[in-house]
């Protein structure tokens, strides 16, 4: 146990988790020289398609420190002796997906705080670093990206010391692309990163940090072993749910499943449960003896979705087929949350929770991908507590389902208290932003050299309105920001329907403020203009709120030409089409129901 050492890379977004994870791959000789590839880790489509890690991966390394001479020249004292067993989990960086690493930091003992020294310490990372350090985490801080022209070490590095609050020193500097001082670095794991407690003897527990599912093997556990020894065949009880199961497999990552005799204290791998209702594993349970059982460990706070969407199937006889997709999704991804729901206008459909627009986007296109299921989603909105005349009160998660003004006492919304970092020049443009939606500061201080932290609070409404783009644009990517939950306040918010030839098309609502419902109302006006197909009518495309039509276009009708195949001439024939077809036309813009394309939906939800 004292050569195990178990360990995540804590950084932003693109600030080289990934590259350097490939380097450790390398140097360590986990991945063969042939079937490296870049981010090795990023195992999903859509994660390479899109360069960023969506789900965490855990991965486990020989260290060998005796290597050859020439590798081992300057940086901290060398360890000699044993090889090391290294267990890195890497994780995501974007902030919808920081419960995958809250997740992974209760299984180690030790974070690589990973640094761009082009861009120097976000918000997110103070976030997440700040749980790393309640966990008690040894943190070795790095900076990376120092091959770039325009690195710079020595500012990032006391931004580190301020929110670390140690020596320069200490700070490692290294290159992910080149290779310049992984090598150290890797030793610095070993030699600071404490090995893991716990005890063989002791009655085994482990804790259950992420799962996978198979159909044949049912629920393939990942776990952090705390105590005892786990073998193939043992009787192991899951500590909440009480469910039991004898241990088919038993394994380590090395990234892909392979399987070992047991796995002892201190150890990261994976156990295949055979258990084939993914419902009874929950993540940040114990696995225990049935026999002896141990306490069960402290889990995971539950995840909290902050927005939903409802969703039904294109034709609604592909239900249940549907539905399995939604549940075969989860068990790759059990952040967001599901549940049935019945609407009296959309049908039979699944109310989705996520953790942020990211997230719902990304399990929208895997549905699509990995699924071939194809979705009407609704707008997406935060959840909104209502207090109803007739003293109900009620949670309403679907625009749809928001009440009329004259129904209601109070309508309460949440709010997020965040914190950001952004470079001085730019102060003024997030300042302005965090008004325009509807935020307010409650206190700012000097960071670094040229830049503030800001603590501001808005509602959580205007947070998923498009602030992470709208920053991002506003302050050229430099700005960074992290939030958490406050308390539900007072809404000022309306029901906004839209009406596609007289007809309201539930799926559009959306909850806006007031004092925006005519922005808002000419914005989704214009986007379903331009991306609704023409029919062979006339279409009047209209947004209306409390009770009013305030925004209104007419999509003219798709010209077919009726007389094309006629040549030259007879001037009175081609008359007679065109009256024919007009009135056609006219009988179908009285009786033509317009049916929307379902991608139509999908693109009414991104902003862009
Ligand atoms: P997420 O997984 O999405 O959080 O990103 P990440 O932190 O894993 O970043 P990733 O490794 O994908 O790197 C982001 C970009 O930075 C990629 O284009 C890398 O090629 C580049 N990059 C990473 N490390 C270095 C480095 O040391 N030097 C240079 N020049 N580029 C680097």
């Amino acid at each position: 146990m004292e050569n195990i050492r178990n360990f995540v890379i804590i950084a932003h977004i693109d600030h080289g988790k990934s590259t350097l994870a490939d380097r450790f791959l390398e140097l360590t000789g986990t991945v063969e020289k042939r079937k490296m590839r870049e981010q090795v880790l990023d195992s999903m489509e859509l994660e390479r398609e899109r360069g960023i890690t969506i789900k965490m991966q855990p991965v486990r390394m020989i260290y060998h420190p005796n290597r050859p001479e020439s590798s081992r020249d300057e940086g901290p004292e060398r360890s000699e002796g044993p090889d090391h067993v290294l267990n890195l989990i890497d994780t995501p960086g974007h902030v919808d997906f920081a419960y995958e690493v809250s997740r992974a930091l209760a299984a180690v003992e030790g974070a690589i705080l990973l640094v761009d020294s082009t861009q120097g310490v976000e918000a997110q990372t103070i976030s997440v670093l700040d749980l790393a350090k309640e966990l008690k985490l040894k943190i070795i801080p790095v900076i990376n990206k120092i091959d770039l022209p325009g690195a710079r070490a020595e500012k990032t590095a006391e931004e580190i010391q301020k929110i670390l609050n140690i020596e320069p020193d200490g700070i490692l500097r290294v290159s992910g692309k080149t290779g310049e001082g992984v090598d150290n670095l890797l030793e610095a794991v070993v030699k600071k990163i404490p090995a893991p407690g716990g005890k063989a003897e002791s009655p085994r527990k482990a804790l259950i940090f992420d799962f996978d599912y198979s159909l044949h093997q049912g629920v393939i556990a990942y776990v952090r072993v705390f105590d005892g020894v786990f073998k193939k065949g043992d009787e192991i009880k899951l500590a909440q749910s009480g469910a039991k199961f004898s241990i088919q497999e038993i394994g380590v990552f090395k990234p892909e499943r392979f399987s070992v005799p047991e796995l002892g204290a201190g150890s990261i791998g994976y156990i295949v449960t055979n258990i084939k209702d993914p419902a009874t594993v929950k993540i940040g349970d114990t696995l225990v003896s049935v026999l002896n059982p141990a306490p069960a460990l402290e889990g995971y706070r539950e995840v909290q979705p902050v927005v939903w969407t409802s969703v039904y199937p294109v034709k609604e006889e592909d239900f249940s087929d549907f539905k399995k997709a939604i549940s075969r999704l989860h068990l790759s991804d059990a952040s967001f949350s599901f549940e049935e729901e019945s609407s009296s206008v959309l049908g039979r459909g699944m109310r989705l929770g996520f953790l942020g627009m990211l997230h719902l986007e990304i399990a929208l296109e895997r549905l699509k991908r990995e699924f071939g299921v194809s979705v009407i989603a609704a707008s997406p909105t935060v959840a909104y507590e209502i207090k109803f005349k007739n003293g109900e009160t009620k949670i309403v998660f679907a625009p749809s389902e928001f009440p009329e003004e004259h129904e209601t006492v109070s309508v309460k919304e949440r709010w997020v208290n965040f914190k950001m970092i952004v470079l001085s020049k730019y102060l003024s443009s997030c300042l302005k932003l965090i008004q325009l939606h509807e935020g307010s500061v409650s206190g700012s201080d000097s960071f670094g050299e040229d830049r503030i932290i800001i603590q501001a609070e808005m509602p959580l409404r205007e947070l998923m309105r498009d602030f992470f783009d709208e920053l991002k644009s506003a302050t050229s990517g430099y700005a960074s920001f992290s939030y958490e939950l406050g308390a539900y306040r007072d809404a000022d918010v309306v029901r906004m329907d839209i009406l596609v030839h007289n007809d309201r098309v539930p799926a559009f609502s959306r909850v806006v403020s007031r004092s925006r419902a005519e922005r808002e109302a000419k914005d989704a006006v214009e986007k379903l203009y331009s991306i609704l197909p023409r029919e062979l009518f006339a279409m009047k495309i209209q947004a209306s709120a409390l009770g009013r039509i305030i925004s209104s276009r007419t999509l003219p009708a798709l010209k077919k030409d009726v007389t094309g195949y006629l040549y030259g001439g007879d001037r009175t024939r081609k008359m007679k089409l065109w009256q024919k077809q007009k009135k056609g036309k006219k009988r179908l813009k009285e009786f033509g129901r317009v049916d929307i394309p379902h991608d139509v939906f999908i693109k009414m939800i991104r902003r862009s």
